[in-house]
C-alpha cells in the first residue's frame, strides 16, 4: 500500500477545452479505456475539466474529476456561478483554484482565492492551489517574494485541521505556462523548498508532509518523470498535454513503471 505522502498526482486541466460534450467523452473515454494500464495506488489521475461536462462522466472511474473554479457563496443572486455543493454533488473530487489565467482575465485577486478555497473546503473536497511568478517578476528577482504572498493571502485564516490531507499546490511559473519552455529541475525543487518553508511557518510538520506541492507549466510525457524525481515534487498539473488521451496516459504511466 502507497502511503498517501508517497502519492502521485497527475491532474489534467482542460481550460475552455474541448468544444463540445461529444469531444470531451471521445478524450474521456480514450483515458478511462487505458485506465487500466493507469491503476496503481501510487498515482491519483485527475480531469478538470468544464463545469458544463462534469455530470456527464463517472465520478467513480479510475480518473477523479476536478472542477477549475467556484463561487464563494453558496446559494445565491451571484449570476453566473457555481457553488461547491453544486460541485461536490456532481461527484468533483478536487478545485484548481487561483489559476494565472483567471487571476489574469477575470481579476482573481488573493482574498477571492482565500475565499475560493475556504468555500471548496467547506464542500469537503480538495483544493489545488496555484501560485507563480511572470516573467517580469521572475527578472526582477522578485518570483520568491510573490510566492510568498500568494500562499500566505491563500491560506489567511484557515486552519491546520481545515488543510490537514487536503491541500495541493500546484507552482505554475506563468511564463511556462503553454511556452514550450520549463524552468530548470533545480529551479523548481528550489521554489518546491520554499513553499515547504512558508507552510512549515504556518503550520506543523504533518501539514508539510500532507500537502503536495506541483509542478504546472508546459509538462509533457517526455519532460514529465524529471519534473517529479529530480525536484522531489509529487505531482504535475498539465495543460495542453491532457487534451490529448495518449499523451495524458503516457504521462501517468511514466509513474506507474
Ligand atoms: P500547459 O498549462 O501544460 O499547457 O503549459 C498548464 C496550466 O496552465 O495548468
Amino acid at each position: 500500500m502507497t502511503q498517501e505522502k508517497e502519492k502521485i498526482y497527475i491532474v489534467g486541466n482542460w481550460k475552455m477545452n474541448p468544444p463540445s460534450l461529444d469531444d470531451a467523452e471521445t478524450i474521456f473515454d480514450e483515458m478511462e479505456n487505458d485506465a487500466y494500464r493507469m491503476r496503481s495506488d501510487k498515482i491519483e489521475a485527475v480531469i478538470c475539466m468544464p463545469y458544463l461536462f462534469l455530470s456527464d462522466f463517472d465520478a467513480k472511474g479510475e480518473i477523479k474529476l476536478g472542477a477549475q473554479n467556484l463561487f464563494w457563496e453558496s446559494r445565491g443572486a451571484y449570476t453566473g456561478e457555481i457553488s461547491s455543493e453544486m460541485l461536490r454533488k456532481v461527484g468533483v473530487k478536487y478545485v484548481i483554484i487561483g489559476h494565472s489565467e483567471r487571476r489574469k482575465y477575470l481579476g482573481e485577486t488573493d482574498e477571492m482565492v482565500n475565499l475560493k478555497i475556504k468555500a471548496c473546503l467547506d464542500g469537503g473536497m480538495r483544493p489545488i492551489l496555484c501560485v507563480g511568478e511572470t516573467l517580469e517578476e521572475r527578472k526582477r528577482g522578485e518570483a520568491g517574494e510573490v510566492i510568498i504572498r500568494q500562499l500566505e493571502q491563500a491560506l489567511q485564516d484557515i486552519t491546520e485541521k481545515d488543510i490537514y490531507g487536503k491541500l495541493l499546490i500546484a507552482y505554475e511559473p506563468i511564463w511556462a505556462i503553454g511556452s514550450g519552455t520549463t524552468p530548470s529541475t533545480d529551479d523548481i525543487m528550489g521554489v518546491g523548498l520554499l513553499i515547504k518553508k512558508i507552510i512549515s511557518k504556518l503550520y506543523s510538520r504533518e501539514i508539510v508532509d500532507s500537502t503536495p506541492i506541483l509542478y504546472g507549466g508546459s509538462v509533457t510525457s517526455q519532460n514529465c518523470f524529471d519534473l517529479v524525481d529530480k525536484t522531489g515534487l509529487r505531482g504535475l498539473l498539465i495543460g495542453g498535454a491532457s487534451l490529448e488521451a495518449r499523451e495524458f496516459v503516457g504521462i501517468v504511466k511514466e509513474f506507474v513503471k
